[in-house]
């Protein structure tokens, strides 16, 4: 197939491209930056220009594809104020927007990334059938949401892709392994909440077989087998890192820190089942616990001295 993705460039997308391509597709990238087209070429992929902000650029040249695949991320690591917060907000509005105009323009099935964003009680355990919960950050997808919704019911093909929180050698994971690593990475509260996780290459692969399988109408959630808290995962990857416990933060400083909506998602606490993707993609995972996914991702880190 002729498979476009759009941010492929990303963390995960750079896990999802090499995949793609091993599998015999035929794989776009698309990219914003000039910079890049010689590394995607390399790669073996095919570099289209292009930025979502400014869909109608991208329509009027777009040639086929048989499949297409947004991860691109309206976000960036860091604080987040109300101001940055609307600006999210609008974005992830317009990038849910042009790539359902991609994915029209093409007449073909388009991928989309959610997150996991639920609230479990105890002993409860959340599958693709609940609603998502939106507070903190996770209020800038409300619109979003609903658009989608709106093109599934239109008939658009979607298969929605949710996954957990991504850990691996780069995007924010990389970036809290700095943090950590410079003495300025903590546990905010108890962190006694569980936020569902997933290894980038496990989630590349899921991406990679719902490419092949293209089940369209279907979402599906994309984390691993074991539930952990926010302290225990924090825990065990100073540890990988030979680095000491890390410190608890109050939840008031890290407000002021990184500011409340990031603290509030951060405070995500639930536990989904990740049974649909197996059974539905033939899904496996290389890393289905966070103990053997820290291990490596933290080695693969250390070992290219990111
Ligand atoms: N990371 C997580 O923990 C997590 C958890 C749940 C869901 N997700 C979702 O999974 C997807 C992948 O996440 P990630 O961590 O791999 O993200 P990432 O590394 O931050 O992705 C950045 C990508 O987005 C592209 N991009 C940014 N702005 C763009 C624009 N205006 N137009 C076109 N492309 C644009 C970048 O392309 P260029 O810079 O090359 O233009 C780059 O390829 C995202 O949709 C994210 O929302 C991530």
């Amino acid at each position: 197939m002729r498979v476009l993705v759009i941010g492929g460039t990303g963390f995960l997308g750079s896990h999802l491209v090499p995949k793609l391509l091993a599998r015999g597709h035929e794989v776009s990238v698309m990219t914003r930056r000039e910079t890049e087209l010689s590394a995607i070429q390399a790669k073996g992929a095919i570099g289209i220009i292009g930025d979502l902000l400014n869909p109608r650029a991208i329509l009027e040249t777009l040639p086929a594809h048989d499949a297409a695949v947004s991860i691109a991320m309206p976000l960036e690591f860091g604080r987040m104020s109300n101001k940055q917060f609307r600006l999210v907000t609008e974005r992830t509005t317009i990038f849910a927007s042009s790539a359902l105009a991609v994915g029209k323009k093409l007449e073909c099935p388009l991928l989309l990334s959610l997150g996991t964003s639920y609230r479990t009680g105890p002993g409860e355990v959340a599958d693709e059938t609940w609603p998502i919960a939106r507070f903190g950050l996770t209020k800038a997808g409300e619109e979003a949401e609903r658009l989608i919704r709106e093109a599934a019911d239109d008939g658009q093909s979607i298969i929605q892709m949710i996954p957990g929180q991504i850990y691996g050698a780069g995007g924010q994971f990389l970036e809290m392994y700095r943090m950590l690593k410079s003495g300025r990475f903590g546990v905010v509260g108890k962190g006694d909440n569980r936020i569902p996780r997933v290894h980038v290459e496990d989630c590349a692969e899921a991406f990679a077989l719902a490419v092949d399988k293209l089940p369209t109408g279907e979402s599906f959630i994309v984390a691993d087998d074991t539930p952990c808290t926010t302290r225990e995962f924090t825990e065990f990857m100073a540890e990988c890192a030979n680095m000491s416990r890390p410190r608890t933060i109050p939840k008031l400083l890290a407000r002021l820190i990184i500011g409340k909506l990031l603290v509030e998602t951060m405070e995500l606490d639930c536990v989904v089942s990740n049974e649909k993707a197996k059974k539905a993609l033939g899904w496996e995972l290389k890393f289905p616990s966070y103990r053997e996914g820290l291990v490596a991702a933290i080695r693969a880190i250390e070992s290219k001295a990111l």
